[in-house]
């Protein structure tokens, strides 16, 4: 690494944000060093591309959010400049199957993480990944730096826990940590059973003929969901800034999982319209008279986030930060990845 080359550790590297996180810092010069569990099958193939490319400014070090040791000697061996903590058990619907294991990794391994910058005693600027989950119940709209928390899952209170603990750290030891508080954010290099990426990728296989249905759940939920290409700049850019702060990250826009539905169907060229209600409702495809989605119950959750819509005015007033892509282009620019995706099969 030369001397003056910037560093940045990310823990997370692997998933969809560290994918595009590590495009983005390395384009900006930056050293990488990215934490890596250890899986049964190799799990890198959203960096493949950059390890490739860029092989000397991106280095991947085993450890784990749960293994404090690895921590400190990850910190003390590396010194990064700045953290990005993007490692989670980040699926709200499986936090409620394990609920222990999310709170560990997400809550308790945040503060390993800090722990472990006070104990080696660096002081790198740091970016927790928070969630607009910790809204969950909302109790004004559109929700910002200062709406109220009601965590609804595991996977929530364990971001809470995070967020709080973060912001313990920068008052109690000065170190520069900024909570972003992102809305859902989206790619095509989402994980398949988040509702987004599972809609575009079911939907192109039912195009093709390799599924039958597509089965959800609640359908009425309303999300606030954005591109996460265009997220990634503004976990940088907190930890551009003079002073850490918290900041909301949101495009302020809103939909129903049943419009995610009709707008990537319609980019598929089906056209799909609803009967029913509640768990008998079905999308049928009028172009070919076909039944192509179903609800059950498998999906629903235990207590729900009805609705999300993020007001991100902080970030623009001060990061100089907005969204570029709107949910009808995300929809579709996924829609067409998973299309090309399975045409390459064949
Ligand atoms: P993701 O695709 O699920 O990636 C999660 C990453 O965390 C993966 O690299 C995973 O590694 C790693 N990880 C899991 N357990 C770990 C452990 N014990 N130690 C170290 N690393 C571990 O999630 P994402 O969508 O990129 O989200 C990034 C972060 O932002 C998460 O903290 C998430 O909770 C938060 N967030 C996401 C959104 C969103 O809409 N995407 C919104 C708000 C906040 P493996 O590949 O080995 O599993
Ligand atoms: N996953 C999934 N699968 N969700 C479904 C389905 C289904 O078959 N059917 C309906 N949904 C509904 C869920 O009940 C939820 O209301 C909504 O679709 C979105 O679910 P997800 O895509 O799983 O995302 P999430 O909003 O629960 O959580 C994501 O966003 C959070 C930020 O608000 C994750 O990325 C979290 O890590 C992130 O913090």
């Amino acid at each position: 690494m030369e001397n003056n080359m910037k560093s940045a550790l990310i823990t997370g590297i692997t998933g969809q944000d560290g994918s595009y996180l590590t495009e983005f810092l390395i384009e900006k010069g930056y050293m990488v060093y990215g934490l890596v569990r250890r899986s049964s099958l190799f799990n890198r193939s959203r960096i493949e591309h950059i390890i490739e490319k860029k092989p000397d400014q991106l280095k991947l070090i085993y450890g784990d959010l749960s293994d404090s040791s690895s921590l400190n000697r990850i910190l003390e061996k590396y010194t990064p400049d700045e953290i990005y903590n993007l490692g989670a058990q980040s699926h709200v619907g499986i936090s409620f199957e394990i609920p222990e294991y999310t709170s560990d990794v997400n809550g308790l391994g945040t503060l390993r993480l800090l722990d472990a910058i006070r104990e080696v005693g660096i002081k790198p600027k740091l970016y927790q990944a928070s969630s607009s989950e910790l809204y969950g119940r909302v109790t004004e709209s559109p929700q910002t730096e200062t709406t109220k928390f009601h965590p609804r899952s595991p996977y929530a209170c364990s971001k809470a826990f995070a967020y709080y603990i973060t912001q313990n750290y920068r008052e109690a030891y000065q170190l520069f940590a900024c909570n972003g508080i992102l809305f859902n954010h989206e790619s095509p290099r989402r994980s398949e059973n988040f509702v987004t990426r599972k809609v575009t990728l079911s939907l192109a296989k039912i195009k093709n003929g390799y599924q039958d249905k597509l089965i959800l759940g609640n359908l009425e939920a309303q999300r606030d969901w954005g591109y996460a290409k265009d997220y990634v700049e503004a976990m940088w850019l907190m930890l551009q800034q003079d002073k850490p702060d918290d900041y909301v990250i949101a495009t302020g826009q809103t939909h129903t999982i049943r419009e995610l539905v009709e707008i990537a169907g319609e980019a598929c060229g089906f056209n799909i319209e609803w009967q029913g209600s509640g768990l008998n409702e079905i999308g049928i495809d009028s172009v070919s008279g076909n039944v192509i989605v179903e609800t059950s119950e498998k999906y629903i959750r235990p207590s729900e986030v009805d609705y999300l819509c993020g007001d991100s005015k902080k970030a623009l007033e001060i990061l100089k930060w907005k969204p570029k892509t709107s949910f009808k282009e995300l929809t579709q620019l996924m829609m067409i990845s998973d299309l090309k995706n399975l045409t390459q099969i064949d």
